[in-house]
């Protein structure tokens, strides 16, 4: 089974780091044209870049805030024009706070689910809107934290249960058009994201190995070829799933 990739452009939310750095590399050494997509960080997001094409990959980096229609529009079109319709979409980009209920604030609560669901959504139809694709695929990024529960985590795991649900819905709804739509629920990673948590050598990261059956926690590499796969027409019966990768943390 070959996991080459026949899709021509992929659009990665969130790639200037961590997971979708991984999972934009991984596209591009199946041959796919990336999207690189960062809200803040033009530097890292360059770095995957470079590091793309150094292996002859092709690969641009778009500044787009997701939760913001008009950025998403902006990423869509800077898309096409640098590679041409968008046949991969991964909705990688998330912010999460993990606090206790008491702690979590309207405006906590606006940015999460603006970035985590709103942006989600307001991709995805970006993606189905254009009339000159055949098939594709989406593939959304949510968490095994939808499984595990983790305490402090209940905005941020309402949020990514949301993101579970729309898949479901939208795989429903683009199927006839050849959209398929699934999500990968990671386990915890060492990331940027994870490192500002404090999360490397924390009890919490303790606990989470030992409930690991692989005993180890995630790195962004784990998740590139699973998402190639989910990309690629090796996946073409696949839609509407959520595949938890998370070592078997559940
Ligand atoms: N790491 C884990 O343990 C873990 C576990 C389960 C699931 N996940 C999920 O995996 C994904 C990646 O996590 P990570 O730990 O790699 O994250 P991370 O290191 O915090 O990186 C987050 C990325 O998202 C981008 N981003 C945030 N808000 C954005 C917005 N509004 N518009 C566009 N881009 C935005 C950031 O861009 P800038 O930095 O350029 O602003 C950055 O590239 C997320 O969906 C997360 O929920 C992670």
């Amino acid at each position: 089974m070959s996991s080459k990739n026949n899709a021509r452009t992929a659009i990665v939310t969130g790639a200037s780091k961590g997971i979708g750095a991984g999972i934009a590399e991984a596209l591009a050494g199946t041959g796919a044209a990336v999207v690189v997509n960062y809200r803040e960080d033009a530097q890292g997001a360059e770095r995957v870049v470079a590091g793309i094409t150094a292996k002859g990959g092709r690969a641009v980096a778009v500044r787009a805030d997701v939760s913001r229609s008009e950025d998403v529009r902006h990423l869509f079109d800077r898309a096409r024009e640098e590679f041409g319709p968008v046949d991969v979409l991964v909705n990688n980009a998330a912010v999460a706070v993990f606090a206790p209920l008491s702690a979590i604030t309207e405006e906590e609560f606006q940015r999460e689910m603006t970035t985590n669901v709103l942006g989600t959504i307001l991709t995805t139809q970006a993606l189905a809107a254009q009339d000159d694709i055949a098939a594709a695929s989406v593939v959304n990024v949510s968490t095994a934290g939808t499984l595990t529960h983790p305490l402090y985590a209940s905005l941020y795991v309402a949020s990514k249960s949301a993101v579970n649900a729309f898949t479901v819905v939208a795989a429903k709804e683009l199927g006839a058009r050849g959209i398929r739509v699934n999500a990968i629920m990671p386990g915890p990673s060492d990331t940027e994201g994870t490192r500002a948590m404090g999360f490397p050598g924390s009890a919490q990261e303790a606990e989470a190995i030992a409930g690991t059956p692989l005993g180890r926690t995630g790195t962004p590499d784990d998740y590139g070829p699973l998402v190639a796969f989910l990309a690629s027409d090796d996946a073409r019966w696949v839609t509407g799933d959520v595949i938890l990768a998370s070592g078997g943390l559940r």
